[in-house]
Formats: C-alpha cells, structure tokens, sequence
C-alpha cells in the first residue's frame, strides 16, 4: 500500500522505516529539511538501535523515502499522523500545534476515499474534533486513531510486534469499515502473528494510551514512594519489588526504584491528562496524577539532597554523573531526572564531570557549560561522590577504579554491584536500600 507518514521524530521516522520493512510504499514528510537529509542518507539524527540499519534497507529497496513536500502525500491511501504533541509552554496541556498544522498541510492532497490515521498521543476528545472540522469534512477523508505504544530504545521491535493494535473508529458504519479495512491490510502481517487487536471509537482509542502511560508512571511513582519507607525503616526495596513482581496480578516491570522516570512521553502525558480531566470536571485523576509526579520530582531532589549532606563544601567538590539520557539504550534528554540531577548540581557550584555513551554532545550543546569526561577512569578519577542516573549496561557491567578517601557512590539506578564498589573503596548507597 501507498502510505504516507507526517512527522518524522521518534515515533514516525520509525514508523515509515517499519511500514516499508512490512512491504509498503511510504513516503515519510517532515518539515524539518535537516531531519529530511539525514534520514535521506540513513542516519536518522536520533540514536534507536536498529534504525540506521532499517532506513538503510528501505531507502535501497526503493519503498521508503523522506521530503518535505507534503504534495508527495497526494496518491497515499493512509497518512499516518506522527508528530508530537509536548507539552504546552503555558500550562499542563498538551500543545497541539504541530498536530493542527500537519493535518492543515495534508488537507489539500487528500482523497475521498483516504484514511488519516492518528498515532500521536491526545487528549481524549481530539480526534472527534479533528474529524468534526469543515475543512477536513469537505476533503470526505475518514479519521482513525491508532495509538502507538512503542518505547524508545525498542522501538522497531514494540512497532513491528506489538503487544496489541488499536484502532478508534469513527462512528459512521461506511468509514469505519474502511478504516479498519486499510490498518488491516497495513499492519496483516502483524495480524497474521495473531497479535490481539481492539476495535473501538476514538475516545476509548485516545484514552487506552493516556491511561497506559499514565498506568506506568503511576507503577513507578508508587515503588518511589515504597523505597522512601523503605529508606526509613531500614527495608530493602528492591527485595521487596523482587517479591510483590511475583504476584502476576502485579508483575515486576516498572518496579525499579530510583531517580524516577523521564523522558518525551510519560512527565508531559500525565500533565495533560490532568489538564483534560480538568476540562472534563473530574478531579480524582487530576489528584492521582499530581501525587505521581510531585513522587517523581521529588526523587531527583532526594539524590540532590544526598550529594549536598555529603558535600555541604562545594567549593572544588567534583560530582562524577554517570548517565544523561532519560533512560539506556537512548540519546533522548527531554525532561531526563540525570540531566536534570546533573545540571541543578552544577548550578549549585560542584565540579560535575558526567559521561553517557550516547547524549553526551547533545547534553553539551544543551548545556555548553557541561563538562564532559573523556571516559569511564576520568569521569571517576578523584570523584568526591558519583551518581549512576542513567542504568547503562556499560556503567552497570563496568569494574569501577580505586575510590579517593570517603567517596560515595550513589546508585540512583539500584542497577550497580554493590559489593565490586565496596571492593575498590567506594562507600555505596541505594534508592530505598541505603
Ligand atoms: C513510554 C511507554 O513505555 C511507551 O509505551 C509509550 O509509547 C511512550 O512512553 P519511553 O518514554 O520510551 O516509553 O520509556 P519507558 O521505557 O516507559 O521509561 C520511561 C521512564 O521511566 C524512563 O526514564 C525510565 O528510566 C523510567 N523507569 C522505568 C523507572 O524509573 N523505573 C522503572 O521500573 C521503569
């Protein structure tokens, strides 16, 4: 099928490369041209393993190719809509903007027997507004929304088999089923796999991927709040998620303890969960999710506050922060808790040294003033305290060198072997198992 993808960041650059993979002829459209060229060459400017290698096979195969002339959308039978949606400058909401202006370029290229199909993450109530709009009325396309669930760092394998596909249809009888004729035949390999699949309308569509990330945000907020009494009473909370995690109504992903969750999806979509069920008069939501995140904000203070009662002398005290992207395996830095632990310390006056395999030269040109070590010895090298923010299997696996007199490592993660630090000197304490 011929398929259009608007919006190439980390959702949709990785969309196209999939769809093409999946035999579809996709034409990805940005209107960044520097995002353009060097997805035209097969470097995506993001790091997610595998991508290269995919965009690689779909640009020789001659399926895949990227512009920024959305008039190559014109011929496409669906125009997957992947752009973000952040969160607003001036409140919690989700901003719509690049939304609004995506569909706004796609209208004139669109046919009446097309189907847009939505990816991006909105408040509930969006699609049914979108597909409401005269202008979009008028070009007699059909709206669907289709959710995607897929975490960085995996994201061709969590887009290629996924967990579940779910389609929002629209509520006339004709439009649905087209809509659902056309995901089917796009995503029949997936299908063929026997990949459980839930049809439903846009509200539910729109709110099963609010809720789910809402759902994980909570799971780990509420392991946060356990290892702060865990902390108090002397327990071990990675013990304590090892037990609760075998219960399977509970299950023991999400439940590590630490410095808390980041990155572009789960801090901006529980805000703008809260700002719509604000909209919607409901307020028990709107409390939930304010206590998940002020837990999670709460944990990257906890780790400042640790480093500032073991240095209450700033003065030539050198921080050593392992890790800068909001999780492993990414370069990603939006709303990253080390870049965020990491900056807040050097403002405070430490000597910060930080190192991350992958964000380094992105966290620099973010913050110039940023100093960066050359590597794992020279980030560790005379370090007063050193901070593990980002669970690295390199940082994790590494052996770490002799500890100057009295430092402490602190394993924002629960991810190092303690006992290898102990051994070279290093004083150690955890997230809820100090
Ligand atoms: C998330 C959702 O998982 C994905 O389904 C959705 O499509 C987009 O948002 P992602 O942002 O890629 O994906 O990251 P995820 O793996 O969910 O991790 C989010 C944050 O939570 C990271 O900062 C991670 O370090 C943190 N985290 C995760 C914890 O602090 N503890 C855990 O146990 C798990």
């Amino acid at each position: 099928m011929r398929i259009s993808v608007i919006g190439c960041g980390y959702l949709g650059a990785v969309h196209a490369a999939a769809m093409a993979s999946l035999g579809h002829e996709v034409v990805g459209i940005d209107v960044d041209q520097a995002k353009i060229d060097a997805l035209n060459t097969g470097f995506a400017s993001i790091y997610e393993p595998g991508l290269d290698e995919l965009l690689q096979e779909g640009l020789k195969s001659g399926k895949l190719k990227f512009t920024t002339d959305f008039s190559e959308a014109r011929g496409a039978k669906a125009h997957f809509i992947g752009v973000g949606t952040p969160q607003r400058k001036d409140g919690a909401g989700a901003d719509l903007t690049y939304l609004n202006s995506a569909l706004n370029s796609l209208l004139p290229y669109l046919s009446a027997d097309d189907v847009v199909i939505g990816k991006s993450t909105v408040p509930v109530g969006t699609a049914q507004a979108l597909s409401q709009q005269e202008s979009f009325q008028a070009t007699g396309a059909t709206l669907a929304w289709n959710p995607e669930f897929l975490r960085e760092g995996h994201a061709i394998a969590d887009t290629v088999t996924p967990d579940r596909l779910v389609y929002g249809l629209p509520a006339d009888p004709a439009q649905a089923d087209l809509a659902r004729k056309v995901m089917d035949e796009i995503y029949a390999a997936i299908l063929d796999r026997q990949t459980p699949q839930i049809v439903t309308d846009y509200p539910t569509a729109e709110l099963v991927k609010v809720s789910a990330n809402a759902f994980l945000a909570t799971k780990i907020s509420f392991i946060n709040a356990v290892a702060q009494v865990a902390d108090a009473a002397g327990a071990n909370v990675t013990e304590l998620a090892d037990a609760i995690g075998l219960d399977d109504r509970i299950g023991r992903k999400f439940l590590n303890a630490g410095v808390g969750f980041g990155g572009g999806c789960l801090p901006k979509d529980i805000r703008a969960f809260k700002a719509r069920a604000a909209e919607l008069g409901v307020t028990d939501v709107i409390d939930l999710m304010t206590t998940v995140d002020e837990i999670n904000l709460h944990q990257r203070q906890s780790i400042i506050d640790q480093v500032k009662q073991l240095l209450p002398e700033v003065e030539g005290k050198k921080v050593a922060v392992l890790g800068l992207a909001f999780k492993p395996e990414s370069d990603d830095l939006r709303d990253s808790p080390a870049l965020d632990v990491a900056t807040r310390l050097s403002d405070a006056g430490y000597q910060v040294v930080a190192i991350d395999p992958k964000a380094g030269d992105k966290a620099q040109q973010l913050y110039p003033g940023l100093v960066l070590a050359a590597d794992w010895e020279d980030a560790l090298a005379d370090a007063d305290v050193a901070l593990l923010l980002t669970e690295w299997k390199q940082f994790t696996t590494a052996q770490p060198p002799q500890a100057k007199t009295g430092a402490v490592v602190i394993d924002g993660r629960n991810s190092l072997d303690r006992e290898s630090w102990l051994a070279q000197g290093w004083a150690y304490q955890g997230v809820g198992r100090r």
